[in-house]
């Protein structure tokens, strides 16, 4: 006898997270290869400085290679972001690529649509983010074996550093920051590659740090001005130590210039970031934490500077560390698999602003 209506039962929240996380745990990740790889006896040498010049001081500024007339472009907010269409990086030229870096560096952030770059070899990929700098070996992050070049973003149902590195207990998971900024070469045009992504959320937040040192009146600027902050590796490399992870090299703190110059287009920003700024030097400790605390909050509060960067199959984006901070969004449940590469350029120490 076929059920009543009333003996029918959608099932439950749990259950049906629980049909998910079953289903999902049993595929695999679409590109395998990129799977984090942590091995905990892997070692760098400190960095070294090296010479520096940023390719978009090459570019034409009109950027035919780039913006040709089958390219679509979209900005996404006045300030920060634009989404193009119609342009491979695979086949850009080394002039091409040049441009690329200039507009990234006026736009902030780019979004690549319908590319092809997930797809090439591993080398090439590399190659074509070499031509921005040379890329950070992330001292603790998974990598690729073999690519220690690859900063490798995964989040499935077992997996999820993510939640572990922002603190279980915390109200919302936001938390800006500029890539890596600890180091003494800091990156520049930075590439992140989506694989694997929610059917919504796990968007990236971006905002615009020229702006947010726009909107500072003229004799804040001028309190700024010559002041340097320690940016701390220490503890990510505490956190990577805790849970049995590597420190492929030891954690170093840096001092930056609290505002930056961007050596193509001169403009100024913010180079202070929640995630690794810890002090301004030569303040005393409530100084320092009054300040900072104020360009945090500044920062995070300019809605009217930010945007979510989205992904779409095929999507790359490219954003200037230099001229912006970002958030990840931890909002998808952890039986969806999220799974991103970054290639993280460095480019020139900081210049003062
Ligand atoms: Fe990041």
């Amino acid at each position: 006898m076929a059920p009543s209506v009333s003996d029918i039962q959608a099932p439950s929240r749990n259950e049906t997270i629980w049909q998910n996380i079953k289903k999902e745990a049993a595929k695999d990740p679409s590109y395998p290869f990129y799977f984090p790889y942590f091995d905990v006896n892997e070692k760098f040498p400190p960095t070294e400085i090296f010479e520096f010049t940023d390719p978009g001081t090459r570019a034409d500024p009109a950027k035919p290679h780039l913006l040709t007339a089958n390219t679509t472009k979209r900005n996404i907010s006045p300030y920060i972001g634009t989404e193009l269409r119609g342009v491979q990086i695979s086949q850009l030229s080394s002039a091409g690529l040049d441009e690329l870096a200039l507009f990234t560096a006026e736009r902030r952030v780019v979004l690549f649509r319908d590319q092809d770059f997930k797809d090439l070899s591993a080398d090439r990929q590399i190659e074509i983010a070499r031509h921005f700098g040379p890329i950070q070996r992330h001292p603790t992050s998974g990598n690729v074996k073999g690519y220690p070049e690859f900063h490798v973003v995964y989040r499935d149902v077992e997996h999820d550093r993510f939640r572990e590195y922002i603190g279980g207990d915390r109200a919302n998971r936001t938390s800006w920051h500029s890539d890596v900024s600890y180091e003494k070469q800091t990156p520049g045009t930075t590439f992140f590659f989506i694989l694997d992504q929610p059917g919504s959320g796990g968007d990236t937040l971006f905002l615009s740090q020229v702006e947010a040192y726009k909107r500072l009146s003229p004799e804040f600027q001028k309190r700024l001005e010559g002041l340097r902050a320690v940016h701390s590796a220490v503890s990510q490399a505490d956190h990577s130590r805790s849970r049995g992870g590597p420190v492929r090299r030891e954690p170093v703190e840096t001092e930056h210039p609290v505002v930056r110059v961007h050596p193509v287009t001169g403009e100024k920003a913010l180079y202070v970031n929640q995630g690794f700024t810890k002090r301004i030097v030569g303040f005393r400790t409530e100084e320092s934490e009054y300040l900072l605390n104020f360009l945090f909050d500044h920062i995070s509060k300019g809605s009217d500077f930010q945007i979510r960067a989205t992904y779409e199959p095929g999507t790359v984006v490219v954003w200037d560390n230099r001229l912006t901070a970002h958030s990840a969004t931890g909002d998808f449940e952890n039986v969806v698999r999220r799974h991103a590469v970054r290639l993280t350029p460095q480019a020139e120490v900081p210049i003062a602003g």
